[in-house]
């Protein structure tokens, strides 16, 4: 291969670039990317293409006019499935089920490598704190163990024990690093992370992905330490493939290379691919920076040696990985595209995972409703099939409420009132039409009032940030003149993020996060309405009180001036206005079975063992998370308050009783510094309960001699 020819091995294009009438949907800014037909042959990989058909073409025609006949890589968003769409990665959270994200994603591989796909940008593993970004819904929340157990599972849900067998595909992590929190939760701000909060709570995850075996990553569009990801040779030489050991593809984001310039870290493309390229980004997406300049660098003397030959190596054995030099197609096949995508079997574990991921956040009393009775159906979400969330791939429409009820009620059993969609902020839309005079009389006939209520899911994910998170002055109306016309309020909230929602909590007797659940989004909310299927799920993110109040999470330091129980005290930690705590907190979720947990026993005998005696107290069977949080009293540096180390889902029968046993490990009572993972010997708090405000705890002193 000519250096040309390994420059656009590098290079990552879609099939818009290559002419191709926009068979892929455009995932970032378009600047009209064009390259010419001498190296379009040799182009390396493809992003977003996402049909078989079009696959075969396009690797047909490349394979055609391929100098050295390689074949093209091809890459796609597929993060919470690909045609049955999974509940958003947010809510897949809630499960706190390393299983269902693997289950997941076998299935999202499956149905994606039939329609010719090789590598999914999946999982996201970044850690999130700010509800005002849009893109909390890719994340699995708010706490680093529950991240790095959601994507090492996601990881080897993808690409199972070898990428080559069939319906296996490549897992690329993301966003490398730290994406999670720009500033004001406004997208592709400025990201400012301590050394220690990075290594600590940010970089586990990505770290826990590779672990698994991914074997791709993408640079993150915000600077680390005020050096873009893209170029920050800290961050890829130096951590990723120094210490870390990894030795796959990096990939950038869309443009980021292109946007070191606009970081103000490159005068121009040259300088910008000459960073980048030795910071040791493989592959370069949706710009053309490395064609463009690299020849010059190289000639100039400032690529460092070997820097092109070993990113192309990456490349190319990645392709080999795949066995794509043997079959360019790989599973790609149109017939299997009709059998497999939405088959029988996806849809029910898309309906079983989404019973797992709405969130029962309160319930006096109404849930579970009978279907015996007229029940009310109002709101924007009552008859949306738009319940998919962002980044749902190439499908459109799930199943909506009003077709889940009408499974279980007969048409005339169901009032519907007030049920125009809520348009997008895209399209200055901000609000669902004036509360009709005739909302009361349409349901005079039912005690009982399903209320579903949200944001557009195109006003969740990536370029939808908030400064606003409440419910729209007429769907908090909706649910405020309901309630004080005498009717039972069961208020199901569809959004992609921790809404403001306190404004209407007094006026709901029932609330039901139900996130954006995909697929079956209608039948698994009917199907926990009517208690066929029992809520387990707790938050992976808390809840504000107040937009005021963000950024509000759980494991949190304790500051120099905690809040001290005497209301009065002026000088400590605390708002004039709001209470520190969140509206609901880091695992809160209710059930219709009650649990008590008891009798927290801490055991030292050749190891450390922390127990509860878990009992549920109702006629119902359920399913507990039991958490496991640990606190480091006095350390080298300040430690959260808590931090979740473990959790185990028991089912318990109507006034089943058992005990839940954790093994307190060496590695839970570390740390991670910029350099290691360090243990300190000192006080611990040891807590157990079901959500991170709810919990036994006990005192132990550890040391090497105890561990
Ligand atoms: C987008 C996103 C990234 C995605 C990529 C390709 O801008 O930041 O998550 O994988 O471009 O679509």
């Amino acid at each position: 291969m000519n250096t040309k020819e390994k420059l656009a091995e590098l290079t990552q294009l879609n099939p818009i670039c290559f002419g191709h009438s926009s068979i892929t949907a455009l995932t970032g800014p378009d600047f009209g990317l064009r390259v010419d037909d001498s190296i379009q042959s040799s182009i390396g990989s493809v992003l977003n293409c996402d049909n078989a058909n079009d696959m075969i073409s396009i690797q047909k025609e490349h394979l055609k006019n391929s100098p050295h006949n390689i074949p093209l890589l091809f890459m796609a968003d597929i993060i919470h499935g690909f045609k049955t769409i999974f509940p958003i990665p947010i809510a897949l959270g809630c499960t706190f089920s390393p299983e269902n994200a693997k289950k997941s994603s076998q299935v999202a591989a499956k149905e994606s490598a039939v329609s010719g796909i090789h590598v999914t940008f999946s999982p996201m593993a970044d850690l999130v704190r700010d509800p005002r970004w849009g893109r909390v819904m890719e994340s699995t929340g708010e706490d680093p163990y529950l991240n790095s157990l959601m994507s090492a599972y996601s990881v080897l849900g993808y690409q199972g024990d070898n990428v080559a067998d069939k319906y296996n595909i490549v897992s690329c992590v993301k966003h490398f690093a730290g994406y999670g929190v720009p500033e004001g939760g406004r997208e592709y701000n400025t990201v400012e992370l301590s050394n220690a909060t990075l290594h600590d709570m940010f970089l586990p995850a990505y770290r826990s992905a590779l672990e698994a075996g991914a074997k791709m990553i993408m640079t993150s569009f915000n600077t680390i330490n005020r050096v873009p990801a893209s170029s920050n040779s800290y961050l890829l030489q130096d951590l990723l493939r120094k210490e870390w050991g990894f030795d796959g593809v990096v990939i950038s984001d869309f443009n980021s290379i292109d946007e070191v310039i606009n970081h103000g870290v490159a005068q121009n493309g040259y300088e910008a691919a000459e960073k980048c390229l030795n910071a040791s980004v493989d592959i370069e997406m949706m710009s053309t920076h490395y064609i463009d300049t690299i020849e010059q660098v190289i000639n100039d003397g400032l690529l460092e040696e070997n820097a092109l030959d070993n990113a192309v190596m990456r490349v190319l054995e990645l392709k080999n990985q795949l066995g794509l030099f043997e079959n360019p197609y790989k599973d790609a096949n149109i017939e299997e595209e009709n059998t497999i995508h939405l088959c029988k079997e996806h849809r029910e574990l898309a309906r079983n995972i989404a019973h797992e991921s709405a969130v029962l956040l309160k319930n006096d009393n109404v849930l579970p409703i009978s279907n015996g009775k007229k029940i009310g159906l109002v709101g924007p979400f009552a008859c949306s099939p738009h319940v998919l969330g962002g980044w749902s791939a190439g499908s459109t429409k799930g199943v909506s409420l009003y077709e889940g009820l009408l499974e279980e009620f007969a048409p005339e059993d169901i009032l519907l009132s007030a049920t125009d969609e809520l348009g997008s902020m895209f399209d200055n839309i901000y609000d669902i039409p004036n509360i009709s005079s005739n909302l009361i009389d349409d349901l005079h006939q039912c005690d009982t009032v399903i209320v579903a209520l949200g944001e557009n899911q195109q006003d969740t994910g990536e370029g939808a940030s908030k400064t606003n998170l409440r419910l729209s002055p007429n769907q908090e109306l909706l649910v405020k003149t309901l309630k004080e016309s005498g009717k039972k309020i069961v208020t199901v909230i569809f959004s992609g993020r921790p809404l403001e929602i306190k404004p209407i909590v007094d006026y709901s007797d029932s609330i039901l996060q139900a996130w954006f659940l995909g697929t079956e989004s209608g039948n698994a909310i009917t199907d926990l309405l009517l208690g066929k299927a029992n809520p387990s799920a707790k938050l992976s993110m808390s809840f504000p009180v107040t937009v005021g109040q963000i950024p509000v999470y759980y494991n949190c330091t304790n500051t120099g001036r905690p809040k001290a129980n005497t209301p009065k005290e002026r000088y400590v930690s605390k708002y004039l206005d709001c209470p520190n705590e969140p509206l609901y907190p880091f695992g809160f979720g209710l059930s219709y079975s009650t649990f008590e947990i008891s009798n927290l026993e801490i055991s030292t005998v050749e190891k450390i063992t922390a127990s509860v005696c878990v009992k549920n107290t109702s006629t119902i069977k359920g399913n507990e998370t039991v958490q496991l949080y640990i606190r480091d009293l006095t350390s080298s540096v300040s430690r959260p308050l808590k931090e979740l180390k473990g959790f185990s889902k028991v089912t318990l029968d109507a006034n089943e009783s058992t005990t839940v046993s954790f093994d307190i490990t060496k590695d839970m009572l570390s740390f991670y510094t910029e350099t290691s993972k360090v243990f300190e010997k000192g006080y611990f708090d040891i807590m157990i309960g079901n959500s991170s405000d709810n919990l036994l705890q006990k005192n132990i002193y550890v040391d090497e001699n105890i561990l």
